[in-house]
């Protein structure tokens, strides 16, 4: 039996802002339970839905010394679907209604995080194997192993591994910030280590210190390995190649199943989409207010709307494609251009366009479901979780070819009859368009084909399944080297 703990900032099915909280929340699950003890650590916000946090357990508690003080560090429990989830309880950091957004504070706060995980640890009757730490939040744990933690036999027999979901997003400020917060030497801030351009990022740390790294897709580990993606990190992966792996994320097949989804008016198959989906198709243009009209192609969009998710190049050509026969409906919250942009779009053709600025767990299955597309055209995308749903729900995506959108959306090929989506190579929005209005085409003129690829993305297995088992692998090598 190994034993592996999960260090992140979200996880389903507590708190969530991305893709990054429903792999903490759904790859535990999937490694085999009779050989991995995977458990999960994350901070205990005051933002978690009041019904879930009234449901944790109290562990233990101790005081910690942090920044010249004597601080409180409670940890509270919860099983759910047999793994454990730990939450690292203090109010001075956890409070406000969002897990972050002011950089300042956070970095404070999950270098508390990180100092309090590890503290915590030798009072919870489990020891870890394997620490898998999760983007920059957590990417002082894996130096602390090596450093504060180092002069007893149970940390030193810890393994480290470090997954980048999202590269853009580093945990940085100026060295004098970053040495305070993260109570590390001078030692630690030269190039070779935490310093990054004359600051100091705690993601590095990450990267630097622990004994593998991984990211989410094939492609995106190749990119970042160059200037574009890699965000100033690139010399450093291009180093760490040989410790650094790709494995595509998969999706919760239990939650995510068009066949038994509970928020759904019907529910479908594979081989029973060519009834089921027309009819949540219908009640999600009433709902929207769209016009009902069964064909009409609905083009739908899942997104957090920041640049990172092509925006730009809707922005650019929204108006003319919305002259062609389309509807288009977009779930998301993110930057106020972005929004408005999308509002104005919805009161300039309330028959076409919907923008649902909000976030909303059971809109988005409904979204999943009722469209016949699923755009994303993301400037870059380590994996994309969004496409994998689509795919499942029959919904064909249509993606810019890079990080996982390349790995897991097979273009369309008419002649032979392969392929499950539409995609086009270059960040530019006439690409994008002529890929959607492709997309169009085959929609309106060759319905079967369109059919046969629904059927074909259906049939697809992005669940965790094969994933588990390159991480299992990963584990094993790690401990057993
Ligand atoms: P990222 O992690 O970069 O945001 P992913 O595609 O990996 O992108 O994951 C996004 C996840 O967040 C998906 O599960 C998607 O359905 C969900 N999501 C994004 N925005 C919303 C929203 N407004 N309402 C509900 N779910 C959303
Ligand atoms: C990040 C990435 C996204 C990925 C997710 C989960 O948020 O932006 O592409 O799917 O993490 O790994």
């Amino acid at each position: 039996m190994k034993n592996i703990l999960f260090l992140a900032s979200e996880a389903v099915p507590f708190i969530k802002t991305g893709g990054l909280a429903d792999v903490c929340g759904s790859l535990p699950k999937a490694l085999d339970p009779g050989y991995f003890d995977c458990r999960v650590m994350i901070p205990k916000y005051m933002c978690i839905p009041e019904e879930k946090r009234n449901e944790l357990k109290y562990k233990t508690h101790f005081y910690m010394d942090y920044l010249g003080q004597s601080r409180y560090v409670g940890v509270l429990e919860k099983e759910v679907d047999g793994i454990l989830y730990y939450f690292i309880d203090n109010e001075y950091y956890f409070s406000g209604n969002r897990p972050y957004g002011n950089w300042y504070w956070d970095l404070e706060k999950f270098c508390f995080f990180c100092y309090a995980a590890l503290s915590a640890l030798p009072l919870l009757d489990f020891h870890p194997d394997v620490l898998h730490c999760h983007d920059w939040q957590t990417g002082l744990a894996p130096v602390l192993l090596k450093d504060r933690f180092a002069g007893s036999e149970f940390f030193r027999s810890i393994r480290s591994v470090f997954t980048i979901h999202n590269l853009r997003f580093q945990g940085v400020w100026d060295i004098k910030t970053i040495k305070r917060f993260t109570e590390l030497s001078d030692y630690y801030f030269t190039p070779d280590k935490l310093e990054c351009d004359r600051n100091g990022n705690l993601l590095k740390g990450g990267l630097v210190y622990a004994d593998a790294i991984t990211t989410v897709s094939k492609t995106y580990a190749k990119e970042i390995q160059y200037p574009f993606f890699g965000e100033g990190l690139e010399g450093l992966l291009q180093a760490r190649d040989h410790d650094l792996r790709g494995i595509v994320n998969g999706i919760d097949y239990e939650e995510w199943n068009p066949k038994r989804d509970p928020f759904l008016p019907a529910n479908y198959d594979s081989a029973s989409f060519r009834t089921g989906k027309p009819e949540v198709k219908k009640a999600l243009q009433e709902e929207l207010g769209l016009e009902v009209d069964p064909n009409c192609m609905l083009i739908g969009m899942v997104s957090r709307l920041t640049d990172q998710k092509g925006l730009d190049l809707l922005v650019r050509v929204f108006d003319e494609i919305c002259q062609d026969k389309i509807q288009f409906v977009v779930l998301g919250t993110g930057e106020d251009g972005y929004e408005n942009f999308f509002r104005h779009y919805a009161w300039k053709y309330p028959k076409k366009v919907s923008a649902q600025i909000y976030y909303s767990e059971e809109k988005s299955h409904k979204i999943y479901a009722g469209c016949d597309a699923l755009l994303m055209p993301s400037l870059f995308e380590p994996c994309g979780l969004s496409q994998l749903i689509a795919l499942r729900y029959g919904t064909v995506p249509i993606v810019r070819e890079t990080g996982g959108l390349k790995d897991t959306v097979e273009p369309y090929n008419e002649y032979e009859g392969k392929g499950t989506g539409f995609s086009f190579a270059n960040y530019n929005a006439h690409e994008m368009m002529a890929s959607i209005r492709y997309a169009e085409q085959v929609y309106y003129d060759h319905r079967e084909a369109w059919e046969e690829m629904i059927a074909r993305g259906m049939e697809q297995d992005y669940s965790w399944k094969s994933s588990a088992l390159q991480y299992q692998e990963l584990y094993d090598w790690l401990v057993e080297r």
